[in-house]
C-alpha cells in the first residue's frame, strides 16, 4: 500500500508537481493525500486542484495562536492517515504540536548547502557573497529555523555572469530531481524497517 503524504507549501509549487510527476510516473510510491497552504493566494493551490490534490489553506492569524493553527493541521492529517509532512516552500516554522506527532517523519528542502545560509532567499545571499558553489539540502524538520539532521544534499556551481535567476534555474533542476528520489529512499528504508 502506497505511503501517504501531506505535501505543506507557501509558493507556487514547482516542488509539488515534481514529487507529483514522480507519483504519477511510479518513482514514488506515495500518495499526496493533502496539500496544506498558509496563503491563499500560492499558485500551488491551483496546482493541487487541477491535480485532484485535497487542499486546506488556513491564515494561521485567524487562530488563537500556533498550537491552536497546528492542532487543526493535525487533526486533517489523521483524518486523511498522513504519515510523512514534506515541507515545499512552506514558509513558516513548525511547532512542537506537529513535530511531537511527526516525530522525524517531517523532512524539508532548501535551495543552499545547509548550514550555508539558511532562511529567506538563500539563493540571493549565496549570490550576494558571490559563493561559487551552492546547491540543495534535504534535512529533517526540527524546531530551529533550516536545522535538522541532513539527509541529503547536491551541489551546483555559479559561474561569473550567472545572476539569480540562472542560480534558481539550476537549483530548481536539482530539487524536482533530488526531493522525490530522497522522499522514496525514506519510505523505502522505513519499510525494511
Ligand atoms: C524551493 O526552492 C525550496 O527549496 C524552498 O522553497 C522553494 C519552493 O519553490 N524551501 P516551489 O514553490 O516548490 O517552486
Amino acid at each position: 500500500m502506497s505511503n501517504k503524504i501531506a505535501v505543506f507549501a507557501s509558493g507556487t509549487g514547482s516542488n509539488f508537481d515534481a514529487i507529483m510527476n514522480a507519483v504519477e510516473s511510479g518513482e514514488l510510491d506515495a500518495e499526496v493525500c493533502l496539500l496544506v497552504s498558509d496563503n491563499i493566494k500560492a499558485g500551488v493551490i491551483e496546482k493541487a486542484q487541477k491535480r485532484e490534490v485535497d487542499t486546506v489553506v488556513y491564515h494561521p492569524k485567524s487562530f488563537s495562536d500556533k498550537k491552536a493553527y497546528e492542532s487543526a493541521l493535525l487533526a486533517d492529517c489523521r483524518d486523511k492517515g498522513v504519515e510523512w509532512i514534506i515541507l515545499a516552500g512552506y514558509m513558516r516554522l513548525i511547532g512542537p504540536t506537529l513535530l511531537e506527532a511527526y516525530h522525524n517523519r517531517i523532512i524539508n528542502i532548501h535551495p543552499s548547502l545547509l548550514p550555508a545560509f539558511p532562511g529567506k532567499d538563500a539563493i540571493g545571499q549565496a549570490v550576494a557573497k558571490k559563493v561559487k558553489v551552492t546547491g540543495v539540502t534535504v534535512h529533517f524538520v526540527d524546531d530551529g529555523m533550516d536545522t535538522g539532521p541532513i539527509i541529503a544534499q547536491e551541489a551546483i556551481t555559479i559561474t561569473e555572469s550567472d545572476k539569480k535567476e540562472e542560480v534558481q534555474k539550476k537549483i530548481q533542476a536539482v530539487e524536482h530531481k533530488l526531493y522525490p528520489r530522497v522522499i522514496q529512499s525514506l519510505l523505502t528504508k522505513e519499510e525494511a524497517k
